[in-house]
């Protein structure tokens, strides 16, 4: 057993919603504090040799959640980076477990319309394919605040371009890690 590594040595986990910018803002971060970016999305599709539409259809949800869980473990183990976690991922007891001992979590939060409207754009979410986003995303914002409400640090996205949440990012985890002097 490995004890959890202190804050500034900590990876950078983003938590929060589809369509709030997790991968963009997470990629942008990343080369601002010059560390490596990981997506979970995709290391558990590279994982699984299968796109996750294709897991959740021939696999189902509990068996995509036990390959989420595994993933983000083995991520976590790896050197300090930023890793932009699926919105479902913060769920799961245990994966959120994991997040809070090794990682610095950070909620993005963006209004239901931007959401709505990032969603639109793609068709690779099997939580929305067949229903109205607007409908799933108003669900998930009701089950899932009160948890992402646990992570360590919330930014507001909103409509702002992404450059403005890496800011605000930034100078949060500064707060976090360097605590004024004197
Ligand atoms: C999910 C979000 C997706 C992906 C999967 C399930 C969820 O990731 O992990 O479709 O449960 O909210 P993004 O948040 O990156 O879209």
């Amino acid at each position: 057993m490995t004890s959890d590594p202190p804050p500034n040595e900590r990876t950078i986990a983003l938590v929060g919603l589809m369509g709030v910018g997790k991968s963009t803002i997470g990629r942008r971060l990343a080369q601002a504090l010059d560390m490596p970016f990981r997506d979970a999305d995709q290391e558990i599709e590279t994982a699984a040799g299968r796109t996750i539409p294709e897991i959740f259809a021939e696999l189902g949800e509990a068996e995509f959640r036990a390959g989420e869980r595994r993933v983000i473990g083995r991520l976590l183990q790896e050197p300090r980076h930023v890793l932009a976690s699926g919105g479902g991922a913060f769920m799961d007891p245990q994966t959120r477990l994991l997040m809070k001992q090794k990682a610095i979590t950070v909620w993005l939060k963006a209004d239901l319309d931007v959401m709505v409207r990032r969603v639109g754009r793609k068709n690779t979410r099997p939580l929305l394919i067949g229903r109205d986003p607007r409908e799933v995303l108003q669900e998930l914002m009701d089950k899932r605040y009160p948890i992402y409400a646990e992570a360590d640090i919330t930014i507001v996205t909103d409509d702002r371009p992404a450059n403005a949440a890496v800011d605000a990012l930034l100078a949060a985890l500064k707060l976090r890690l360097e605590p004024a002097a004197g």
